[in-house]
């Protein structure tokens, strides 16, 4: 739908979903830290997604070190305060300089009964709060043969954009990641991420204008890794990819990170 000459910058994340305690996560930024190179981090924007007990460890390790590494966040809750036990806030999180909260990953659709409702209401804390949503869809195996998948992806994302303001939209990241993708070592395909993509992002000019959907980025996940993601990322809509496995290994990590920054040339 857009020409590669008008490609946005990619951001490639790493969500670490629930893995590493705070040492395993303070270790896993340096040794980041330690490999990222300057010609690597120049062309694309990296952020990284611990789960909440590491974000204080690894804000302190981005900021002290000075590396150029976004804090992520995996998940935060509909209100700001209050008395939600176990929840964590949109507000706590900005407090914390998180700038980038995954809303909506399948595991919380699927694990725990997130709604489009309460994905929505989550996009809207994210912004609320000053940070970044990377807004998850995608659709299941089942959906997809019986094809389904524009039309779940269509329903996923009209939900979620009619909830934010308008003017928003530009600066939101959209991730597409087919449920059937993850952790599964079977990658969409190249023309199946861009088919998915460029669909989205119809769907965003559909909803909120042309200009909106050529500015919101879109990334791929599931079961990326170094040798895929070049291909990924040469396709016109795919702007950047969202890495669970791989993102343990800060060497893959690294690698993917490399392979994005070439996709750029
Ligand atoms: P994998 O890269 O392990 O397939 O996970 C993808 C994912 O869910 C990222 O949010």
């Amino acid at each position: 739908m857009t020409d590669a000459g008008s490609k946005r910058r990619p951001l490639v994340s790493g969500n670490w979903k629930m893995n590493f305690d705070h040492l395993q996560a303070i270790h896993a930024a340096r040794d980041l830290g330690l490999r990222v190179q300057p010609a690597d981090a120049g062309p694309v924007d990296i952020s990284v997604h611990p789960p909440f007990t590491d974000l204080r460890s690894v804000q302190s390790v981005i900021e002290g070190e000075g590396l150029p590494i976004a804090l992520g966040a995996q998940n935060c809750a509909v209100e700001d305060s209050g008395a939600f036990t176990g929840e964590v806030s949109a507000a706590m999180l900005a407090k914390l300089h998180v700038e980038y909260v995954i809303v909506g990953h399948s595991e919380r659709r699927q694990l725990f009964g997130e709604s489009d409702e309460v994905v929505a209401a989550k996009l809207k804390a994210v912004l609320r709060n000053g940070m970044t949503p990377i807004f998850c869809v995608g659709e299941t195996v089942d959906e997809r043969e019986v094809g389904l998948t524009r039309d779940r992806l269509a329903s996923q994302v009209e939900h979620g954009l009619g909830a934010v303001p308008q003017g928003a939209v530009a600066t939101m990241v959209i991730a597409y990641e087919p449920v059937w993708a993850i952790g599964t070592g079977q990658p969409a395909t190249p023309e199946d991420a861009q088919e998915a993509c460029s669909w989205i992002r119809e769907v965003v000019a559909r909803s909120v204008g042309a200009d909106p959907a050529g500015q919101v980025r879109i990334q791929y996940g599931g079961s990326v890794n170094a040798d895929n993601t070049e291909p990924l990322l040469r396709c016109a809509d795919v702007d950047g990819v969202l890495v669970g496995g791989a993102s343990l290994d800060a060497a893959a990590f690294v690698g993917i990170v490399r392979a994005a920054a070439i996709a750029t040339r």
